[in-house]
């Protein structure tokens, strides 16, 4: 399963693409508000530290102008994967960019009929929002184990990019879903790495070799 950070944060960024775990970026109008920092030149930015692609989402609500902002982005670099919602102008748009070539990322994904849609218009990724959907009453990977069947049912190349992701079994049971993608915030990311016997293990074995008075040269 690949791993996507879901934040505009190039601090963040940077610092989890060293490790060589990072394996994308995604970005929303909100996260870009949250850094502060200018569209073009914060895109432009993450696009160079990571290899993979990196989401950005136009704003625009009908076709015309969302192919338009899409030009716009797709200048930026060439792994920026456009990002429209789960509209018809949505759809539409999704068609008409990726039968050009440009990775679409279909997001604001609420139903396995709305992820069968997006398949449909030949999009890169589809984006179901799993922690949103848990916080409205439904069950988020309930919705995942859905797209997964529907997907392979049909030999579907979209990928399943499991987005609003709160916690760490949100990424376990993606995994055991077999889905394709997880966009999580960088301290999810982070979080997956520990464990309380991990700790006290290496606690243990440094106490123990310190009495040994030995060195590795
Ligand atoms: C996905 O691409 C979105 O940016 C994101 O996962 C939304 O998450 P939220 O529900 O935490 O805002």
């Amino acid at each position: 399963m690949k791993f996507f950070a879901d934040t505009a944060d190039t601090a963040e960024i940077e610092e989890l693409a060293a490790t060589g775990l990072l394996d994308g970026v995604t970005t929303n109008p909100s996260l870009i508000a949250k850094s502060g920092r200018d569209f073009m030149e914060v895109t432009r930015e993450i696009c160079a530290l990571v290899d993979g692609p990196v989401s950005a989402e136009v704003v625009a609500l009908d076709h015309e102008t969302m192919m338009k902002e899409a030009e716009t982005l797709r200048k930026i670099a060439d792994n920026v994967c456009i990002k429209v919602p789960l509209t018809i102008d949505g759809l539409k748009t999704c068609k008409a960019l990726t039968g050009d070539g440009t990775m679409v990322n279909v997001t604001l994904c609420f139903s396995a009929n709305q992820a069968l849609l997006a398949a449909k218009a030949g999009a890169t990724f589809v984006s179901p929002f799993v922690g949103r959907h848990d916080d409205n009453g439904f069950d988020g990977m309930e919705l995942i184990r859905d797209i997964r069947l529907i997907y392979d049912n049909y030999l579907f190349d979209t990928e399943i990019l499991v987005a609003s992701v709160r916690h760490a079994t949100h990424v376990l049971e993606s995994a055991r879903i077999g889905a394709d993608v997880a966009t999580m915030p960088p301290a999810v990311i982070k979080g997956l790495v520990k464990h309380v016997l991990t700790d006290k293990g290496i606690e243990g074995f440094l106490a123990d070799w310190a009495k040994t008075g030995q060195k590795i040269v």
